[in-house]
């Protein structure tokens, strides 16, 4: 079934008229440079003037140092600056990864992964966080997200499942739309909106367990560690765990792979959520890294190019995802550059030589392998999103916005986020909320006091990490802030002496940080560490409530029926008062689950017919 186009355009008959003048005047070496698209740390201000470069981004951990909202400013403004200053003076788009409010910068509100702000299912929450993230990220001279991803995981396995804010179709539209609405603000021309990028298309979330190849898992395990890798993204991302662990943990199984499904279901499933962020005004859209039926989608002309420009109508332009193109014929540069033009990729988010890209499309478009009007095509699309953003205008932001970076109404909004994404699966005896004033909590487990686990991955660097990454409140901060602090006792872990009893036990459980395929689990079990953690909490106390910090539904099905109170508690982001202040009964639980949560490992990848532990849409109230 063809989806309708979208209708409205995306600029006046004025404004297509100033593209168009632009693009006349521009020589083809400025028109690759529109499409060009390097990390910040391998380029300088110079180069963008000199190359004339459309973008420069900052991927995760792209942080300026020391990582303050100001220095951020100062490097963005840098690079503007750059691209002022050339023949054009045509305005740069700078891009980040503000996926659950402004991560990278140190001292931003983060807000819950979208899994939580499934569980919430609150569009208008959703808005206003958009809105926050988008005032974070402009005061930072910012105009560029690569979110929200509209990803719909069937496979929690993956660990990109967070990215995704459910499993189904229909919930992902409305809140990828809810955010787009915020992120827009007044307009796309207003001084504070922010560019979507809409990922990853198309059905990044549908890959096949095993299919993935984005790793060669023999010779990564051989050189013993990602930094003896010549990958240079794997190198340079800071891991907590070793790669050769995480790789025998399934590490890059199911990211970056093969979706199987046939086109209806692509079409019904996947592809629903970019007509309906087309239609709220999308204009960019990030290629994913998986395949189709086995073609890559950075080289999927009919994807790309006949369904989602032509049948849909898109008028914004296609990102690469980072090294993305470099995968379609690995080795061959030229050809993954040729192949992936003229599938209609419109930046190359390179994301490190950016000369070797420039020249390789220069040479493809002289030696006739790229027609001149693909390349006309391409940088039309992204001067169509320049315009419609106002930057020729405006291609500076407020400094005065800088206040707002991690600001209380910001931190305020995150914590009643936090709060409404909480999903409470099992409450017997009325074991929640905590009862006050009665004796002591005690609260064990070394996640119920870490800002940085709670926040997850895509926190201040790519994986995410353990500890005080970036200001906020810890789940015990906020339960001591709620119940006062003589009223909560702590262990962290949970070794305590055989005398004492406790009538409630707080178990915070959590998954290490991770992203994308380092995030890829063979097994969802609790750990044996996790497990003797609450056995020995359980002895000490009379009821046992179990908070879990994940990425997904891990599998604790043995472990339930030990367990008087369960929440699923997702990653909630930086204000922990906001899961205090559910756990306390100040607020109720209101979340559902999203996903359906798997009883066993025969129940991944999810199936119409299979069983569940619990069911999307499950959720108690208190
Ligand atoms: C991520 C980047 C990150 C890089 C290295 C990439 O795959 O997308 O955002 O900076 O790896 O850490
Ligand atoms: C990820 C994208 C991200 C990009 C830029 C890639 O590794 O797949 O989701 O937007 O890096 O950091």
């Amino acid at each position: 079934m063809p989806l309708s186009p979208v209708t409205s355009p995306p600029l006046n008959s004025a404004q297509q008229h100033f593209v168009e003048q632009l693009l006349s005047k521009m020589t083809l070496d400025e028109k690759i440079g529109q499409m060009t698209q390097p990390e910040k740390n391998s380029v300088t201000p110079a180069d963008v003037t000199r190359l004339g470069l459309g973008s420069v981004l900052s991927g995760g951990g792209g942080n300026p140092d020391p990582n303050t909202p100001a220095e951020w400013r100062g490097m963005v403004t840098a690079f503007q600056e750059g691209a002022l200053a050339s023949r054009l003076g045509i305005p740069l788009l700078y891009g980040v990864d503000a996926v659950h409010g402004h991560n990278n910068v140190v001292g931003a509100t983060i807000f819950p992964h979208n899994i939580g702000l499934g569980a919430a299912r609150d569009a208008d929450l959703v808005r206003r966080i958009g809105r926050a993230t988008a005032l974070e990220v402009v005061a930072t001279g910012v105009r560029w997200t690569f979110a929200p991803a509209v990803s719909i995981p069937q496979d929690v396995r993956w660990g990109r499942s967070y990215e995704g804010y459910s499993q189904d179709s229909a919930l992902v539209s409305e809140l990828a739309v809810a955010l787009i609405d915020g992120l827009k603000g007044d307009g796309w021309n207003s001084p504070t909106a922010v560019l979507p990028s809409v990922k990853h298309y198309v059905a990044d979330a549908a890959a096949t367990w095993g299919s993935s190849k984005r790793v060669n898992r023999q010779a990564l395990a051989e050189a013993q560690n990602a930094a003896q890798t010549t990958d240079q993204t794997l190198a340079i991302a800071h891991m907590d765990q070793s790669f050769v662990e995480l790789l025998k943990l399934g590490a890059w199984q199911i990211d970056q792979g093969d979706a199987e499904i046939d086109e209806a279901t692509l079409r019904a499933v996947h592809l629903a959520p970019y007509r309906a962020a087309l239609e709220a005004g999308a204009l960019n859209v990030m290629a994913s890294y998986s395949s189709w039926q086995g073609l890559k989608m950075h080289a999927h002309q009919y994807l790309l190019t006949d369904v989602l420009k032509d049948e849909l109508g898109f008028e914004g332009f296609v990102v690469s995802d980072w090294e993305g193109i470099d995968q379609i014929y690995p080795g061959d540069y030229d050809r993954c550059v040729v192949a992936s033009i003229n599938a209609g990729i419109d930046m190359v988010m390179v994301p490190f030589d950016a000369e070797r890209f420039i020249g390789s499309l220069r040479r493809a478009v002289q030696g006739g392998e790229v027609f001149p009007a693909r390349i006309d095509d391409a940088v039309r699309r992204i001067l169509t999103a320049k315009v419609a953003l106002n930057l020729f205008e405006n291609p500076r932001t407020d400094p005065a916005l800088l206040e707002l970076v991690g600001c209380s109404a910001h931190r305020t909004l995150a914590r009643e986020a936090a709060a409404k994404s909480l999903v409470l699966l099992k409450n017997e005896g009325d074991a929640l909320p905590l009862r006050r004033n009665t004796s002591p909590l005690l609260v064990a487990g070394p996640d119920a006091d870490d800002v940085g686990v709670q926040c997850g991955g895509w926190t201040v660097s790519w994986m995410g990490g353990r500890g005080p990454t970036t200001p906020g409140t810890s789940i015990l901060q906020g339960l001591r802030h709620t119940l006062g602090a003589e009223q909560v006792q702590y262990s962290a872990d949970g070794q305590l002496p055989v005398d004492t009893e406790y009538e409630v036990g707080l178990v915070v459980l959590a998954e290490e940080p991770y992203a994308e395929g380092m995030g890829d689990r063979a097994n969802l079990h609790l750990s044996a560490d996790q497990v003797a953690l609450l056995r020995r909490v359980r002895a000490r106390c009379q009821r046992l409530v179990v908070v879990l910090l994940s990425g997904r539904p891990l599998l604790i099905t043995d472990e339930l029926p030990h367990w008087d109170a369960f929440v699923a508690a997702w990653l909630p982001g930086t204000e922990g008062e906001g899961v205090a202040d559910v756990l306390c009964g100040d607020v109720p639980f209101t979340g559902r689950l999203s996903f359906d949560w798997p009883q066993s490992a025969e129940d991944l990848p999810r199936r119409e017919d299979g069983s569940a532990l619990f069911r999307m849409g499950a959720g108690l109230n208190s």
